[in-house]
């Protein structure tokens, strides 16, 4: 077992996930813990070239299988930059996204091959799995209601932000059977609620795995 732990948030476009890494790192940090917050796509140099294409409406003829590996080479450029040296060094690392969102987002929402995003995975990322994932479920409804005012801070909306309501749909059904598929990881929490609530959920799921987890 590596001396880190890896967890990561998930949840559609607008689940309120990135506030909620925010307010866990000041909650961590505040136990003595040394706390490293990142996100994919992105959270390298090479990855924030990567996210510009993939986030860049202006490509619409980005093909599905394009996009998937796209979003890999981030992900494996992430892990050997970031995630892994951190986890080596005892950190806990805070994942805005990981593989989780490959299978939602590209599997279930664009309705690729679920086995073969599954086989490219499996040497470079599957063994580095996160040791807890937050779910942030929300109705894509109220999700899209919410990123509308992210929208007119900045005046546009990214490539995947532009999708139908049915894709939104499609990964939130994605996520709750991954979700149901590996029921000691992941922690499912209604991002309906309020931001405190949902931290306060957080915290005490954070306080029993940690507590667990060093015990071992
Ligand atoms: P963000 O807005 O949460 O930073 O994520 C950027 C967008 O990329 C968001 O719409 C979700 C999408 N995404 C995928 O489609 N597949 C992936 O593997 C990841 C990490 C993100």
């Amino acid at each position: 077992m590596k001396p880190g732990t890896f967890i990561t948030f998930e949840g559609i476009d607008g689940c309120g996930k990135t506030t909620q890494i925010q307010l866990a790192r000041t909650f961590l940090e505040k136990q003595g813990n040394q706390v490293i917050t990142t996100l994919e796509p992105g959270g390298t140099d090479i990855g924030i070239q990567i996210r510009k294409i993939l986030l860049n409406q202006k490509n619409q003829s980005l093909v599905q299988e394009s996009e998937m590996l796209l979003y890999l080479a981030d992900r494996i450029q992430h892990l050997k930059e970031v995630i892994l040296p951190a986890l080596e060094k005892g950190n806990l690392v805070l994942c805005d996204r990981f593989h989780d969102s490959t299978l939602a987002y590209q599997g279930f929402g664009r309705g690729l091959d679920l086995k073969l995003i599954r086989s490219i995975e499996e040497k470079a990322i599957t063994p580095h799995a996160p040791f807890l994932t937050f779910l942030l479920d929300i109705e894509p409804k109220l999700a899209l209601k919410r990123t509308e005012e992210k929208y007119a801070q900045r005046n546009q909306q990214d490539r995947l932000e532009q999708e139908s309501i049915d894709f939104f749909e499609r990964i939130k059904r994605g996520y709750q059977q991954l979700a149901e598929a590996s029921p000691d990881r992941f922690v499912c929490l209604d991002g309906s609620k309020s931001k405190e609530h949902i931290h306060q959920q957080i915290i005490k799921t954070l306080e029993t795995r940690l507590s667990e987890r060093k015990s071992f």
